[in-house]
């Protein structure tokens, strides 16, 4: 271990921020606590049990050594649980009895976690079916939450024990339970994969002193070519961000965490009809070849075929066996600028523009260093609900709930999480075209898996060598269920916080 990677070594910030925890089976707990001093005893029964990074990375190096010597197969022996906690705004003021964000704080993330996910939705889209009133945790109406408390295990068995011991121990400290989110890894050939057929958690940005940088190009985390090493103050409250001055922050949020936590059901089948629907338009428009499939349209959605291959580097057919295309992050969009390749609208531009993003129309492509590394965010997101299955009439059939729980840290919930769903993906002109056409036709529009309803503009390139384009229209399939905004702690404020203290 080189002195460089220091917050491998900490005992201070929690697990899950730095170091996955990589479990094939979550569960979410949201407390709601009645009575301060019952909450304290709690915490002060639950902080020893909270997994550090330490622990979580060195389990993670053994696993992945153990893996590689195995020829591929997860080791069997090598097991834990582990647990973390966060705490919303009203939660932190219940254990300390003390105000966490005096005064005016509008504006900024402490303004926004003052606020709560429920008052923050409008601007992020969560209306309509969506909006705060309908959702079954978070929604400012119904049961206040305090904490979300994280436990995650390799088996169903061993997460059933561990939920069993929060749940007596939330009864004994007269807690509410108000919600609880199991999650799981889809079962067999759809392992990796969210519900619409994808796999997800492949780009995840890598964080000085934690990953370990290639020698050849320092920028990238050492075997993930492509994958930019951010500075740790981007997710971690207190350290370096980009830029290198550190915002002044209360005591009680260094070495701690933003968490979103949001609830995304997802309707399988009406996402992918609309997606032959759409094909169809394009079709009949003749912006496409008329043997353009369903998955062509689908992969161009989201910027990777469903292998997770990224269409940049294989435009015409998924490489379903090749692992290394699989998870190759070595992507660019520079020269695909008005994303004949991969359109502006996908989910991977409109969530991470990546390199030659040109910010105001007509602009120059400016790098990623600039206005790309300080709005990543790390990603702990897994599915919930039965994999769809046509044939079922019960669970797994198209009405049976499913979605993912999204949940991502971060050190900015405003410049982080909430810019990328308000600025970039429900923003009609993001990416910016590099030269816009004067009656605006050709926005971008929404992002077209996760954005609100609206229209997109496909560009393509005729058979002439003529620029086209079509517009599309798009209807929401994924709708906010639930959400909340809270934050991990480091180690010692847990112990402040379990004493009824707040660091100012
Ligand atoms: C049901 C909802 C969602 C689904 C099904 C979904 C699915 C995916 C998939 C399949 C990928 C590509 C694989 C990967 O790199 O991990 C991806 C990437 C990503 N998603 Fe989502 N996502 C959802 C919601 C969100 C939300 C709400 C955000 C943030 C506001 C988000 C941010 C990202 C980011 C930052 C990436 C990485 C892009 C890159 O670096 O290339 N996603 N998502």
């Amino acid at each position: 271990m080189t002195q460089d990677l220091k917050l491998r070594e900490s005992t201070e910030i929690q697990g899950d921020i730095l170091a996955g925890f990589k479990k094939d089976h979550v569960t979410l707990l949201f407390l709601k606590f009645e009575e301060a001093q019952r909450a304290r005893t709690w915490l002060r029964w639950l902080t020893p049990r909270i997994a550090t990074t330490k622990q979580v990375a060195a389990f993670n190096k053994a696993f992945s050594e153990a893996r590689r010597t195995s020829g591929g197969d997860d080791p069997k022996t090598l097991k834990a649980v582990w647990h973390g906690v966060s705490f919303t705004y009203s939660g932190l003021q219940l254990l300390s009895g003390a105000d966490p964000v005096p005064g005016d704080a509008a504006g900024t993330t402490l303004g926004a976690f003052k606020e709560g996910a429920a008052r923050r939705a409008g601007a992020l889209g969560d209306s309509g079916q969506s909006a705060p009133e309908k959702w079954i945790f978070g929604n400012g109406t119904g049961q206040a939450i305090h904490a979300v408390v994280t436990v995650a295990a390799d088996t169903p068995q061993d997460l059933a024990a561990a939920v069993t011991d929060q749940r007596e121990a939330a009864a004994q400290a007269k807690a509410v339970i108000v919600f609880q989110q199991n999650g799981a890894t889809l079962p067999g050939s759809r392992r990796g994969k969210e519900h619409f057929g994808f796999k997800d958690g492949i780009s995840e940005p890598g964080v000085a002193g934690f990953d370990e940088p290639d020698p050849e190009h320092p920028q990238w985390v050492k075997d993930h070519p492509g994958t930019r090493i951010i500075p740790a103050g981007e997710f971690v409250v207190g350290l370096p961000p980009v830029g290198g001055t550190v915002p002044v922050m209360p005591g009680w949020a260094l070495n701690g965490s933003f968490q979103v936590v949001r609830r995304l059901a997802q309707d399988v089948p009406g996402w992918w009809a609309q997606v032959a629907v759409q094909l169809q338009v394009l079709r009949e428009a003749k912006t496409v070849a008329q043997d353009a499939t369903v998955e062509w349209l689908a992969a161009r959605l989201v910027g990777r075929w469903r292998s997770g291959t990224p269409i940049s580097k294989c435009p015409f057919a998924d490489a379903p066996n090749d692992p290394d295309a699989s998870t190759d992050n070595d992507l660019t969009f520079r020269g695909d600028e008005l994303g004949h390749i991969t359109p502006l609208f996908s989910h991977l531009r409109k969530t991470n523009p990546r390199d030659g993003l040109v910010v105001t129309p007509g602009g120059q492509p400016l790098p990623e260093e600039q206005v790309v590394d300080n709005r990543r965010i790390i990603r702990r997101g897994i599915p919930y609900g039965q994999p769809f299955d046509p044939a079922s009439e019960g669970p797994g059939g198209p009405d049976s709930p499913r979605g993912l729980v999204f949940v991502c840290y971060q050190s900015d919930l405003v410049k982080q999480f909430e810019f990328i769903q308000a600025d970039w993906v429900n923003s009609l002109n993001f990416p910016p075209r590099p030269k816009p056409p004067a009656d605006e036709d050709r926005r971008p529009g929404h992002d077209p898996m996760i954005g609100s309803s609206g229209r997109v503009t496909f560009e393509g390139v005729s058979e002439s060598g003529e620029n086209i384009y079509q517009e599309l229209q798009f209807q929401q399939f994924v709708h906010t269920e639930g959400a909340v905004y809270s934050f991990a702690p480091s180690l010692s404020t847990l112990r402040l916080l379990g004493a009824g203290k707040l660091p100012a």
